[in-house]
């Protein structure tokens, strides 16, 4: 995680470098700094917490200069103060860092060994010092960059500045993205296209291993061994977003209320709404022949990835195997190449997601990403994108995300169905018909709920930990409700199969814990009421969130009933999530919390 950004510029950089850094508080926002070069002198302002606190220092003390590099932190070795915060200075070198050096703690006892003294807990600062090191033995920068990244092991993107070299900015990266946009007489630098975006669209994504110069006009890019290779530019779509709250509190606000648009502008992609049938997929997966599919992914994008298990499941009889990616990198699970493998990702850079990706594809399987940056290292490394389309996520909470990739999987599930026979045109045509109906259905449901939802949020915040049970594809909703109420609002809460309820959880079952049971009226119903009486026969107090018929046909006294239209199984994820997202997102506001950036959190986890 953090956000890295670098300009060499024809004008001051310090303010174009806060603002590309704007775009990239979500990756971090634990502090923040700025660095630049100005008649000879290589000076920086620092400053603990957001954005605006190195605003506020920026404004008592402004920087000149048209060369300089920013960063925004989520701290990884060391609290977030100022002395952690980049870039840091060694003896004329500014360093920095996205990622981990691994071997850091070896490293530095080397180097303190040699007399240097550390000014911070972070382990980035072992890159400044082996710098100023080597250049002090007489290497060239160009030289001293490819010692030390020849040293250091780990995940990052490293970006650099010599306080002599008042012209040029270097980087590496092995890991977390970097992104070079050319301008005219300028050059940028970033952790992605979109904070480069008011600046250029023309970029060149680094890859691992790629040592990178810019100056002014120019780009030149070698291995480590300091070998040349060429990296083709590529014209970001990333400008054509915008990004702004509208009328919104909060952008997660915003993106959960933006759903019913966004879900329906990324099915066009792959339905063919005249026609109530999929579109062909160019370079898609040929499902037919398969054996089994592997699924991994991270969080809320895990999530969505259960609910697509038992879509593939049971409507296509694929069998499906999916792992959170920081388990399945390490597995060793046996893959065969009659199998294919889908990764989920809405960044894109999620560093266990890829690890796995580059797992599967050592064993020989077609690898399928759906992903929301299409410009990302997952797609870039995929056989097959399925792009999600849902626009920039900006809360750290993902919302639309998560209904935009149930809806890919949907589609792509029904599409598995029909290329392995086990439905017909006519199940294909009367489901698909489901999902065109759906935009306007959530639309229905975020209007006609949202007073109750909001009354009832300020009772739930009176709670320290609420249980949340599912059975079926409501499972998954369930560990995805307790996810997202728990980390915007920081109250506890776990998700469970209902039918697990009985072995182990129901011991915490009193009048303080509130248990919210997702169970449209479908084939499990009865059953999840059955875990239902259990818990009121407690004292639990339950918040049901079902259908007409299911609340027609349940006479257990509740705290309240959120009651949705019926709706076909196979959209019923993407209307229930809604709920939940509203249910987190007023509980936190209700209890003051940062909403849009929870603390401890990142939007992109480029670190294991
Ligand atoms: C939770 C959330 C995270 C992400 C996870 C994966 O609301 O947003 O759990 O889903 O970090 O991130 P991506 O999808 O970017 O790989």
């Amino acid at each position: 995680m953090c956000g890295i950004v670098g300009i060499v510029g024809k004008g001051p950089v310090a303010e174009r470098l806060v603002d590309a850094l704007r775009r990239l508080e979500y990756r971090g926002y634990d502090s923040a700094g700025v660095a630049t070069i100005y008649d000879g002198v290589m000076d920086r302002r620092r400053a603990e917490g957001k954005l605006f606190n190195l605003e506020k220092a920026l404004d008592g003390e402004p920087l000149p200069g048209n060369i300089g590099i920013a960063h925004t932190r989520w701290a990884t070795h060391g609290v977030p103060n100022v002395p952690n915060a980049h870039p840091h200075f060694v003896d004329g070198v500014a360093v920095v860092h996205n990622g981990i050096i691994e071997n850091f703690s070896e490293l530095k006892d080397e180097l303190v060994a040699e007399g240097a003294v550390f000014e911070s807990q972070t382990d980035t600062e072992v890159v400044a010092h082996l710098l100023a090191k080597y250049t002090r033995e007489g290497l060239n920068h160009r030289d001293a960059m490819l010692k030390m990244l020849n040293r250091v092991h780990g995940a990052y993107a490293l970006v650099v500045m010599f306080k002599d070299a008042p012209d040029t900015i270097l980087s590496a990266r092995f890991g977390p993205p970097l992104a070079i946009g050319h301008g005219r007489g300028e050059m940028f630098l970033g952790s992605d296209a979109i904070a480069l975006s008011p600046f250029t669209n023309e970029i060149t994504y680094l890859v691992d291993g790629d040592f990178a110069v810019i100056t002014h006009d120019k780009l030149e890019v070698t291995d480590y061994a300091g070998k040349p290779v060429k990296r083709q530019s590529q014209i970001s779509q990333a400008a054509a977003y915008v990004v702004d709250k509208g009328n919104h509190r909060h952008f997660m606000e915003k993106e959960i209320y933006e759903q019913p648009e966004i879900i329906s502008h990324a099915l066009g992609h792959y339905v063919d709404f005249a026609a109530n049938t999929l579109k062909p997929q160019a370079g898609a997966i040929d499902f037919s022949k398969l054996s089994g599919l592997a699924i991994s992914a991270c969080g809320t994008a895990y999530l969505a990835g259960l609910v697509g298990k038992y879509w593939f499941e049971r409507y296509a009889r694929l069998p499906v195997e999916i792992d959170v990616a920081s388990e399945f990198r390490y597995r060793e699970l046996p893959l065969s190449p009659t199998q294919a493998a889908l990764f989920i990702s809405q960044s894109g850079e999620t560093a266990d997601t890829l690890a796995s990706l580059r797992y599967a594809k050592d064993q020989g399987l077609k690898i399928g990403a759906i992903v929301n940056v299409q410009e990302s290292t997952i797609a870039r490394e995929s056989d097959a994108v399925f792009p999600i389309l849902a626009g920039p996520e900006i809360g750290v909470a993902s919302t639309k995300a998560f209904t935009c990739q149930l809806a890919v999987l949907a589609s792509l599930a029904i599409g598995a169905a029909r290329a392995r026979g086990t439905i017909d045109a006519a199940a294909e045509k009367e489901m698909i018909g489901h999902l065109i109906e759906m935009p306007r259905i959530m639309s229905r449901v975020l209007n006609a709920v949202q007073p109750q939802i909001e009354a009832l949020s300020r009772e739930l915040s009176r709670f320290k930990d609420v249980l949340y049970l599912g059975r079926g594809t409501s499972y998954p909703l369930a560990l995805e409700g307790a996810l997202k109420l728990k980390e915007i609002s920081y109250i506890h809460a776990e998700g469970y199969a209902a039918g697990e309820l009985k072995h182990g959880p129901i011991a915490l079952i009193d009048e303080h814990m509130p248990v919210i049971v997702i169970a449209p009226y479908d084939r499990f119903f009865d059953k999840t009421v059955s875990n239902m009486q259990e818990v009121a026969a407690r004292g639990g107090k339950i918040i049901f969130i079902t259908d007409e018929k299911g609340a027609a046909a349940t006479k257990l006294p509740t705290m309240a009933t959120i009651v949705l239209p019926e709706v076909d199984e196979v959209i019923s994820p993407m209307i229930y999530a809604l709920p939940i997202q509203l249910l987190a997102y007023h509980t936190a506001v209700f209890m003051g919390t940062d909403v849009d950036q929870p603390r401890n959190l990142a939007k992109s986890v480029t670190v294991e």
